[in-house]
């Protein structure tokens, strides 16, 4: 029986806004993400247009990965990385997003970062674009709304591709694409908010916007990717897509096709562009519906079809129920809620727990394009408390993730090509939904709270441990001893 491949990229994820800080160093602009504050699961996170005096904005210090990468990488190749998944801050490289010419500084950063990578042969993974669309964007187009934000975004890659072509060989264009396709990706994924003050939820939604804007984000995808193909061909592509599964919450034939429905708009859509190079079938029914007219340039739909990414990449948290006339109990999630699924438990946040179906969407998206699948995003935020010698036993940890690899492997023994799993957060960091250090993901803990004190000190986890152990037998033990 198959199991996981020899070379297969074990490693962990992270997104710059959410872990460098140094938010103003060396000559960085300010993100969308520079500009939220901070909040919990009751608080709501909100975006201000201005720094309001007195709050806290959790990107501008996070857990200052800035001056520590080189400890932390450290500490990473110590638990045995393959590879190692984090994003480049477009504003360290263009501080506005208009620039012609890119700010030298923030590219000397990541050369010392991938350098430090290469010397203990890790992998770097890139996300293009993870939440970090510059602030001066917002201002000057209303985000991606605007067509001119594609040249933006391709002059960007133009620039860190020629620089880190010997260094970096895996890219993923936009983390979470498909946030777009929901109300809440208007902040953070598209940057539609200029002038907007509030929380991320309450974000006056226009869906013709939201669409059109998507449609850019397409376009600028695909020209990154096409451009690779062309002048790099060492370099693999990828998507990264946000992945809710959904379950219909009973056998009615009207909750099943509801659920397809809602399956169709919210996870394959993006992906469906992405990897296929067209605009799926049944996306024209869901526009006429709901009042949307994406308007396209000559020469849009070719560049989307010659613009196909390598490889799949996605994140999975959780999954939710689907009804047609929802009459039971609703529950949270990455992004969107849905209905609660009586057999399964959620973490303290919401977010429902279930292993099993990353078997079932891995052997669902594999089924549909046939091309490699990567897990980029997987894991348990949780408070941990430190024992009086410094200790965290995170077993609740460990059983999440050991769950969700038994699960993976069984995929890869299903015949799925997986090709490597990042869990999420593998160094805490702060929280994209809630700005908040209380939801730890990590097998290092970082000295650092919700009040902005901390002294920022690394220290293993027992998941650390567990983790490296996990690398060390490729997956072969998973036991937690
Ligand atoms: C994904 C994002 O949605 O989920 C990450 O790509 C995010 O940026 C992760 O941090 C976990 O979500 P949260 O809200 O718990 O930080």
């Amino acid at each position: 029986m198959k199991t996981f491949r020899e070379d297969f990229l074990w490693g962990g994820a992270t997104a710059a806004n959410q872990f460098e800080g140094a938010w103003d160093a060396d000559g960085k602009g300010p993100s969308v993400s520079d500009m939220c504050t901070s909040g919990s699961y009751t608080n709501p996170k909100r975006i201000t247009p201005v720094f309001e005096e007195g709050v806290l904005y959790p990107s501008h210090e996070a857990i200052d990965f800035y001056h520590h990468y080189e400890e932390d990488i450290a500490l990473f190749a110590e638990m045995g990385f393959k590879t190692f998944r984090l994003s480049i801050a477009w504003t360290r490289i263009f501080p506005t997003g208009t620039e012609t010419e890119p700010n030298e500084a923030g590219l000397a950063f990541y050369d010392r970062v991938f350098d430090a990578c290469r010397k203990r042969n890790i992998e770097p993974l890139v996300t293009i674009s993870h939440y970090e669309m510059p602030y001066g964007l917002v201002e000057k187009y209303n985000g991606w709304a605007d067509r001119a934000c594609i040249d933006a975004y391709v002059r960007y890659c133009e620039t860190i591709f020629a620089r880190y072509q010997d260094k970096v060989k895996y890219w993923l264009t936009f983390n979470e694409i498909n946030m777009g396709t929901l109300p809440m990706g208007s902040v953070l994924s598209l940057g539609t908010v200029k002038g907007y003050s509030g929380p991320l939820m309450g974000a006056p939604d226009n869906p013709q916007e939201r669409f059109q804007a998507l449609h850019h984000q397409f376009v600028a995808s695909a020209k990154a990717v096409r451009l690779a193909h062309e002048k790099y061909p060492q370099f693999k592509m990828g998507n990264m897509s946000l992945f809710a599964t959904m379950y219909p919450y009973t056998c009615n034939p009207d909750d099943v096709v509801e659920t397809q429905r809602q399956m169709q708009m919210t996870n394959w859509f993006c992906s469906d562009i992405q990897v296929r190079g067209a605009y799926p079938y049944y996306a024209q029914r869901y526009f006429e519906e709901n009042g949307i007219e994406v308007r396209m340039e000559p020469g849009d739909e070719a560049i989307l079809r010659e613009g196909t990414v390598d490889f799949y990449t996605f994140s999975y948290y959780m999954s939710n129920c689907v009804a047609k006339n929802p009459a039971a109990e609703e529950t949270s999630g990455n992004g969107l809620g849905g209905l609660k699924n009586p057999y399964l438990e959620a973490s303290d946040w919401g977010w429902q727990i279930d292993p099993k179906g990353l078997r079932y969407t891995l052997n669902e998206i594999y089924a549909r394009y046939g091309i490699p699948v990567m897990v980029v995003e997987n894991g348990l935020g949780a408070r941990d408390e430190k024992a009086e010698d410094g200790s965290v036993n995170d077993d609740y940890r460990i059983e999440y993730l050991k769950k969700h690899i038994e699960q993976m492997r069984e995929a890869a023994a299903d015949g799925v090509d997986l090709m490597g799993y990042t869990p999420w957060g593998c160094i805490d960091l702060v929280s994209a939904s809630t700005g908040e250090m209380a939801k730890r993901y990590g097998f290092i803990y970082v000295d650092k709270y919700d009040d902005g004190t901390g002294t920022l000190e690394r220290s293993r986890k027992k998941s650390f441990y567990w983790y490296q152990k996990v690398i060390r037998t490729n997956g072969a033990d998973l036991e937690n001893e």
